[in-house]
């Protein structure tokens, strides 16, 4: 199954480069990071971005409680029709769309807001408009206290994280292909941009 998981996710990243960022999967190193920084008692809706062949996504639905929902958004259809037919849990919904549609997506299952979002679509190659939809559209899809997690192999796009969401703490993981970051933003009070704008 790695091994089809694999070659699956090379072969599309040769036909995409820029829409993948990485020709191979998350490391299990990069993995068990980020799921470290789950409460795994309240998170009852969760939200991935890119979940490419569904290397965190997997592991994530192992940690999940029963009754929780995992909403995975991924843009490239041949990557999102692999997940829907190689990871069978009814917990799992599988939207082909880009991350942009997240609030949609969330609607379209009755559901109000997200306790977690995690991400690994390459922000730093998304032009900065859509950028700032998809972060603004996370900011409003979390529930008061919800957690945006992102990792990226570029700092690149700290400046428009703090816009949005305000201080954003940051950690490495170096066990991974290309050593990556986690931000770690969380929604607390109003939106960084709105007390900006003294709303
Ligand atoms: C670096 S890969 C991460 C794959 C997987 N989560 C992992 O850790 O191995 C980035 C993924 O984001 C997807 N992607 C890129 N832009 C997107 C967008 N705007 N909305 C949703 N998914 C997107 C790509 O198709 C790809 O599957």
């Amino acid at each position: 199954m790695q091994l089809n998981d694999n070659l699956m996710f090379a072969r599309t990243f040769l036909r995409s480069p820029k829409m993948l960022g990485s020709v191979i999967p998350s490391s299990r190193f990069l993995i068990s990071h980020l799921l470290r920084h789950f409460d795994w008692k309240t998170a009852n809706v969760v939200v991935e971005y890119g979940p490419g062949v569904g290397t965190i996504t997997r592991e994530m639905l192992r940690c999940m409680s029963s009754d929780a929902k995992l909403l995975a958004i991924e843009s490239n259809h041949e990557l999102a029709s692999h997940l829907k037919k190689n990871v069978d849990d009814p917990r799992l919904h599988t939207r082909l769309t880009s991350a942009a549609n997240v609030r949609k997506a969330l609607n379209g299952l009755k559901l109000d807001g997200a306790d977690y979002i995690i991400s690994g679509i390459p922000f730093s190659t998304i032009p900065r408009k859509e950028r700032l939809t998809i972060l603004r559209n996370t900011w409003k899809s979390l529930n008061p206290g919800g957690v945006f997690l992102v990792y990226q192999f570029s700092g690149a796009v700290l400046p428009s994280l703090e816009e949005i969401f305000g201080p954003v703490r940051q950690e490495f993981e170096l066990r991974n292909v290309l050593p990556a970051r986690i931000f770690r933003c969380e929604k607390n009070g109003l939106a960084a941009h709105h007390r900006k704008n003294g709303h």
